[in-house]
């Protein structure tokens, strides 16, 4: 290619990262591609990114988040608080895409991807994605028996059967939901939620639990994945995620069909358009039934797992939909599991992995997740991070919400392996050490 003039610094191309601290620190290599490109990234956090420890990191130069020279901090994450944020950048820079790594952002990011006219989920997809009873209303056929309670209208909300699952509209994290199996259960349940939050009431839906991760151009799958789910509901009441494997193992042709059809349809029903969803389902006597459906990144190690699995990192084919270009990505040849684990109430200290070659990453603390290696499908199996998403001197409680967790390993081994066991194997090399509080 002949060299060119750079252009002109005012107008450089670049790509708006909506996300916070804890999930930049996970896909510092979104960024890191970003720039590969001779893109700009421009990066909007939200209140819960402390600005400070931000700033270490984009000062480290050994730090990926040193790749950040543009960073605007919102206090809330509201459509007009983020685009009145982002007047400036628009105006400096060309804008090509809108990437959104974070439940709070989807909104804001699908709405400026549609003023802008950029590819991207759209501004209406996004916007349902991100209220549960607009996703109910919209993919009713897709989900459970349910009613939605208005705040003024809770003291008479009645589910559609019991047991049934309360759930407030607006939040994520599973935080604030719960299965309810009377009315005294469900009225305490709702008591505990905020004046102005809406409420869903729905059946209870048994069955094991999926999420669906797609690549979606223009409108067609490109490419899903099944991930198996793993919840501590046979434990309480509550519904936290303690972990992941990529690809689900265990189903059978007819089951992954109705897995991938569901999700294509639910994607085409709310007309999402470019980018990397994340829905979730169960399986219910052979019928996906929806949980809901996220317009943005999946969560926990999910991007990482499907990396290991399959030999490819996500993040070039996440950027190339950003942009509109068809991409591609591998189907798995190996299986990877992230599992965390149960902790005891308490005050964190140290942690201790007695698995060789596996140190501990105090990911909050150093802003960073371990870098993915891949190895050989049939290569053995391995643990290859010990994660820690607390600090030391957080108190550990009861985990009734994804904030509540703490220690997860995350590993990979042959297909035929069973990385349930694995998983447990590797957790229970993991030592969660306490310390006594200060007063
Ligand atoms: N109707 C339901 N039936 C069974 N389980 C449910 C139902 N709704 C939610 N759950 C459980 O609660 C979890 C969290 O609910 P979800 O709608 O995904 O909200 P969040 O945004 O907090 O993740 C789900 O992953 C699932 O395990
Ligand atoms: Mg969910």
């Amino acid at each position: 290619m002949p060299a060119t003039e750079p252009p002109p610094v005012s107008r450089r191309p670049a790509v708006v990262v909506m996300s916070d601290l804890v999930v930049l620190a996970r896909q510092t290599r979104l960024i890191e591609e970003i720039v590969s490109r001779n893109l700009v990234p421009l990066v909007l956090v939200g209140p819960d990114t402390p600005m400070d420890r931000l700033r270490v990191h984009m000062a480290d130069p050994a730090h990926p988040l040193s790749l950040l020279t543009e960073v605007i901090r919102v206090p809330d994450a509201a459509v007009d608080t983020v685009l009145c944020a982002v007047q400036d950048w628009v105006r400096e820079y060309e804008v090509k895409g809108s990437v959104c790594c974070g439940e709070v952002f989807v909104d804001p990011a699908g709405a400026l991807g549609e003023l802008l006219r950029l590819p991207g989920p759209g501004g209406w997809a996004s916007r349902v994605c991100r209220d549960k009873v607009m996703q109910r209303t919209a993919l009713n056929a897709f989900g459970p028996r349910w009613r939605a309670v208005a705040p003024a209208e809770r003291s008479r909300a009645e589910p559609p059967c019991y047991p049934a699952v309360v759930k407030p509209a607006g939040r994520m994290y599973s935080s604030g939901v719960c299965r309810v199996d009377d009315a005294g259960q469900l009225r305490a349940a709702l008591g505990q939620f905020g004046p102005e939050e809406s409420v869903l009431l729905e059946e209870l839906v048994e069955g094991p639990e999926f999420s669906v991760e797609a690549l979606v151009h223009d409108g067609d799958v490109l490419w899903s994945g099944i991930t198996a789910k793993r919840t501590n509901e046979d434990g309480g009441r509550f519904f936290t995620e303690m972990g992941h494997i990529c690809p689900a193992p265990g189903l059978t042709a007819a089951e992954e069909a109705a897995l991938t059809s569901a999700n294509a349809g639910v994607l085409t029903k709310i007309g999402l358009r470019d980018g990397i969803t994340h829905a979730e389902f169960r399986l219910s006597r052979g019928t996906a039934v929806l949980m809901e459906v996220a317009a943005r990144l999946p969560g926990d190690a999910i991007t990482a797992l499907w990396h290991l699995a399959t030999g490819a990192p996500m993040e070039p084919a996440i950027i190339d939909l950003a942009l509109g270009v068809k991409t591609r990505y591998p189907q798995p040849t190996r299986r990877a599991a992230q599992r965390y684990a149960d902790h005891e109430s308490g005050v964190l200290g140290e942690v201790h992995s007695t698995l060789e070659g596996t140190g501990v990453s105090w990911i909050k603390r150093d802003g960073l997740w371990p870098a993915t290696e891949v190895a050989d499908a049939d290569a053995p199996p391995r643990c290859t991070a010990v994660l820690v998403a607390r600090e030391s001197g957080d108190f550990l409680g009861a985990q009734v919400d994804s904030g509540a967790r703490s220690v997860s390993v995350v590993g990979d081994a042959p297909l035929s392996a069973d990385l349930d066991a694995l998983g447990r194997e590797w957790v229970s090399a993991v030592r969660v050490g306490y310390r006594t509080a200060s007063r």
